[in-house]
């Protein structure tokens, strides 16, 4: 049984929604950031199960279920994890190796799925090549896009197109070639006329049946790396009509793009367009351009910047994200050059909350690593498009200059403020706080704090007291990190301190015996509170994974939840025994630490002449040497875990 690659495994995740794959079993509402919903695994009759979609992850507060959505169609379906990841790999589009089905029931429903796939993707590439030859035969589309700028190689590449006038003109093409209106149906180019007999099953569609759904448009398939044509965009062609009176009543009444519906080969919000043709340059570059248009993309590419990609017809997703972190790896950065409009300035605020709130998640999951957001404005009322052909040069100058996404989100909040009163002012600090949370780089932080603070008129600590955030928020500065962060930094928790709150996850009771002095040496403070929470509520008998979870503050949670709910000590028949060893490896940790700051106190000490203190050292040094020993020799003092 071949088994599937990390590789393949993290590739399925990334472009897999658990909000619609989980949305096909539950109902789900909206509810801040989160989806809720009746929790499929235990009954209830008020919802308490959570889905999330920018950590992939769902967890219920009922019966405290979680995991991703692996685990999700795993527990929910009895399936193994192999199944359930190539279902969700087909799904997504993501090419494994097949396995031997085990059972022939299987092996048909199988082979079904994918032939069903592979008969859209060849009529999707069937069509594809029928509306870029139909563009050929089209002088007013062609005119069109000449005057737009785009050329022979760029049509090429891009597979440009047109889908001709009329009600049915593929259809009559589709005909010809004997496609099923079933499969026109699927791929989201034909639309059922409303009430109208349909022909009989694997037959033809026909006009009174159905029409075509692109009509009279340019047609920008979107092409998967793979080279792929999975969907199409549709720009209307402007008529004369509308050309000779640019303002006013006769503006056409269809819109201005029409997309693919979602389909089997097709999900909103999960593709990026252009990225068949940027994935290379991007790879290299390290940095992707997003835009807001697909003639944006065109018109970069068309000027050798071929790292542009648009989210085509959608806002920017968390999934979209995701595969662009992917893309990108460690060091890498995004460009936003959205629109120089009002819609465009609100849009790269959204965005860049996206990329901020993935990073921070595969920081605190340990999943991932950061890329860097920055920011390109354009002048007002351009677009990439106008931009890029009225000044290449500024262009680029726009694109190298780009500011980091904090620094933008700080000058936009400081001219809302400018003339604002004290009112006004606390509530750009609002907007931005949430960002200066983020800052993983305390130097860093400290600077925008500083900038924040004059430009706002406030003093500082006013500010480092919203950045901290209430005592459950991380109550310290974080330490400063380097650009490639080792898995310790990043989280800022030490692995034996993980291993802590795994036993405690997987065993709440022994929260209760968790010794005080070894909360206050924990490397992570806030983790030391946490524990002191869960404590308090352990002794009340009121403490449970999902608690843990729940206390965590923001930063911490991912860390925790992994931790708590990965069932490592789930089996454990003692787990006293493990606690008194984990805690007894901290406890050592946090002597070494003491040590090596009062060693180097004594260097000083010592080149002052401070005998008195020398002493002092030296005697606090030989006792936690000789604590340590007799932690290692498997004594210790009496603060140890009594367990009851
Ligand atoms: P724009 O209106 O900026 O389009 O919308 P554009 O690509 O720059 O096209 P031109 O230059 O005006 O011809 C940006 C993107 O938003 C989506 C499309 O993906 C478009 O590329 N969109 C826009 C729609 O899906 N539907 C619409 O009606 C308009
Ligand atoms: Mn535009």
């Amino acid at each position: 049984m071949g088994l599937i690659s990390p590789d393949k495994i993290a590739e399925i995740r990334d472009r897999t929604d658990i909000v619609s794959v989980i949305g096909e079993f539950v109902s789900l509402r909206r509810s801040g950031s989160n989806h809720v919903g009746l929790c499929p695994f235990h009954t209830e009759k008020t919802p308490s199960f959570n889905v999330s979609a920018t950590k992939q992850f769902f967890y219920c507060f009922g019966c405290q279920k979680s995991g991703d959505v692996f685990r999700f169609l795993m527990e929910l379906e009895g399936r193994s994890f192999a199944e359930v990841a190539r279902d969700l790999a087909r799904r997504a589009g993501v090419e494994i190796p097949e396995e031997p089905a085990q059972t022939p029931a299987e092996q048909q429903r199988r082979r079904e799925a994918a032939d069903e796939r592979s008969r859209l993707l060849r009529l999707c590439d069937i069509v594809c090549s029928w509306f870029e030859g139909q563009l050929q035969r089209s002088p007013r589309a062609q005119e069109y896009l000449a005057r737009r700028g785009i050329n022979e190689t760029t049509r090429r590449v891009f597979r440009l197109g047109y889908a001709p006038e009329g009600w049915d003109a593929l259809q009559r093409y589709l005909e010809q070639r004997g496609v099923p209106w079933e499969l026109y149906e699927k791929a989201g180019l034909g639309i059922r006329r409303e009430g109208a007999a349909l022909p009989p099953p694997r037959s033809p569609a026909t006009r009174y049946s159905h029409y075509d759904r692109f009509r009279d448009r340019i047609i920008f398939p979107l092409i998967t790396p793979a080279g792929e044509v999975v969907a199409f965009a549709g720009r209307a062609l402007p008529r004369e009509a509308d050309e000779a009176a640019s303002s006013g009543g006769s503006e056409r009444e269809v819109a201005k793009y029409i997309n693919s519906p979602e389909s089997l080969l097709y999900k909103k919000g999960e593709h990026l367009y252009g990225l068949h043709a940027a994935r290379d340059a991007v790879r290299k570059s390290r940095q992707v351009i997003l835009v807001e248009g697909n003639f944006d993309v065109l018109s970069l590419h068309q000027r050798a910047i071929n790292n542009a990609v648009a989210p085509m017809g959608t806002a920017l997703t968390a999934t979209q994200v995701r595969l662009l972190k992917r893309l990108l790896g460690p060091e890498g950065h995004v460009v936003l050059m959205l629109d120089g409009d009002r819609a465009g300035r609100s849009a790269t605020l959204k965005d860049i909350w996206l990329f901020t709130e993935a990073n921070v998640e595969d920081v605190a999951m340990l999943s991932g690593h950061e890329v860097d957001v920055r920011v390109a404005q354009l002048p007002d009322g351009e677009d990439p498009d106008t931009y890029a052909a009225r000044d290449l040069e500024g262009m680029v100058r726009r694109i190298r200059a780009a500011k980091p996404a904090v620094d933008y989100v700080l000058d936009e909040a400081i001219k809302l403020a400018e003339h604002d009163s004290i009112a006004g002012k606390a509530k750009v600090l609002m907007k931005v706080v949430p960002l200066l949370k983020a800052i993983p780089n305390r130097d860093v932080q400290e600077m925008y704090v500083a900038k924040l603070a004059m430009e706002l008129g406030l003093e500082e600590r006013h500010i480092w007291r919203r950045v901290r955030g209430s005592p459950s928020n991380l109550a310290r500065p974080a330490p400063t990190r380097s650009r490639e962060p080792s898995q310790q930094q990043a989280l800022r928790l030490d692995p034996i301190e993980l291993q802590l709150v795994a036993l405690c996850g997987d065993h709440p009771h022994l929260c209760a015996s968790l010794p005080d002095d070894l909360l206050d040496r924990l490397s992570e403070p806030a983790l030391g509170e946490l524990l002191r929470e869960a404590r308090e509520l352990g002794k009340a008998g009121e403490m449970s994974a999902h608690q843990l979870v729940e206390l965590a503050p923001p930063e911490l949670r991912g860390a925790v939840a992994r931790a708590a709910l990965g069932g490592q000590f789930a089996q454990l028949q003692q787990p006293e025994t493990v606690l008194s060893t984990i805690c007894a490896q901290l406890r050592i940790r946090a002597i070494e630490r003491e040590e090596k700051e009062l060693l180097s106190s004594l260097g000083q000490a010592q080149r002052a002449q401070d005998e008195q203190r020398v002493k002092d050292l030296l005697k606090r040094i030989l006792d936690l040497q000789h604590e340590r020993r007799a932690i290692r020799q498997g004594g210790g003092p009496a603060a140890w875990p009594s367990v009851h």
